[in-house]
């Protein structure tokens, strides 16, 4: 049929209705062995599969790697320090686990289309991928006048990284009606916390975009999973002073929460903060609003060296366009 004579009509087609019972009973099925035997469902989910992992040289994705490789995965550890990777791999080969090092910068989109096609031409497939890597910047809007570069940065590694590598690989997974793609958020998402309107905006479109996929993909093998982190003590909080006073999720349970994921392919896994500032926020929206606000008034923050001093024109302006590939917003004076 010719695009002329499809455009102007709608079809209709017969849909597929057996897959949601197949899911429901893996759900259930899955969920029921997460909690009866952990180890032996963690096993038997990844035994002999392909998992991707981007961020793996560090924090959640390290630990996370480590694990898969114990329960007979074979990990490809993606990114940009191939030294710390080399690491990671070689230790996981020492315990006699399969791991496969692929250096690349995930904000740089033939990075992420060169990896896929390279992890795919060694081993044919990729069963689970998991997008961990992140970058997150904490900064309030005021000292971010001129830093639009702040918000192309986020977007560009934590949510256009992200859906690249999903591209690059759904073909595959539809193929074999088999695959889960993990995509790694934060408990900010659903409580909003101030400065974070660069990090959390990415993160948003990466939900945005997993939730469209999900419901896409609901008569396929293929499910798609958000996991929301408090925060987790690894090395992204390590610079954040205020991080050392502040209650945290250790990096072996959110190596835990990950796991779970894997075993289980549940939709969301989310802690009760997010749960009770998701609630508060539709229940009591202003007051929430309010909530948050005492809490950003009462830190002190230290305004950006940079964006103190200056004006973005000229040599400041063209650096930082060097730089990020970035085109600077032009103004005399940042605001206070
Ligand atoms: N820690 C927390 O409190 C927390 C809370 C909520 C959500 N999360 C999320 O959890 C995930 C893991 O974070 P983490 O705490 O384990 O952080 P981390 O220890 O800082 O690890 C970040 C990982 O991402 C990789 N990465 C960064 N930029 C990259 C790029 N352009 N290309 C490829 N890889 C890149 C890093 O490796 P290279 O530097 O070698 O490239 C590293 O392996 C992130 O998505 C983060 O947003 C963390």
């Amino acid at each position: 049929m010719s695009d002329a004579s499809t455009s102007d009509r709608v079809l209709f087609r017969k849909p597929k209705i057996a897959p949601y019972f197949k899911r429901a009973a893996d759900h259930w099925k899955w969920n029921y062995k997460s909690i009866v035997e952990p180890s032996r469902a963690l096993h038997d989910r990844v035994d002999g599969k392909v998992v991707l992992l981007t961020g793996a040289s560090s924090g959640i994705g390290a630990e996370v790697a480590h694990k898969l490789a114990a329960a007979g995965a074979t990990v490809l550890l993606v990114a940009r320090t191939r030294e710390k990777l080399e690491i990671i791999a070689q230790d996981i080969r020492k315990q006699g686990g399969k791991a496969f090092v692929y250096e690349g910068n995930l904000a740089v989109m033939e990075d992420c289309d060169r990896v896929c096609q390279q992890a795919l031409a060694d081993h044919g497939r990729v069963d689970i991928l998991i997008n961990n890597a992140g970058r997150s910047i904490r900064r309030s809007i005021k000292f971010a006048l001129d830093r639009f570069h702040d918000y192309e940065r986020t977007m560009q590694l934590n949510y256009f990284g992200s859906v690249r590598m999903a591209l690059n690989l759904l073909p595959g997974m539809l193929e074999r009606n088999e695959g889960h793609i993990i995509n790694v958020s934060t408990v900010g998402v659903q409580a909003n916390p101030a400065r974070f309107s660069a990090y959390l905006s990415s993160k948003w479109a990466l939900e945005g975009w997993s939730w469209v996929a999900a419901n896409e993909l609901a008569h396929t093998g293929v499910t798609v999973s958000t996991i929301n982190y408090p925060l987790v003590r690894t090395p992204m909080i390590a610079p954040t002073k205020i991080y050392e006073y502040t209650p945290t999720m250790s990096p072996a349970k959110a190596v835990s929460w990950m796991l779970d994921v894997i075993i289980t392919r549940n939709k969301r896994k989310v802690g009760p903060m997010g749960l009770a500032a998701l609630s508060m926020y539709y229940l009591l929206p202003k007051t929430s609003e309010s909530i948050v606000n005492l809490g950003y008034q009462v830190v002190y923050e230290q305004p950006p060296v940079k964006a103190v001093s200056t004006v973005t024109t000229g040599d400041a302006a063209k650096s930082m366009e060097n730089a990020t590939g970035a085109t600077p917003i032009k103004r005399k004076a940042n605001a206070q």
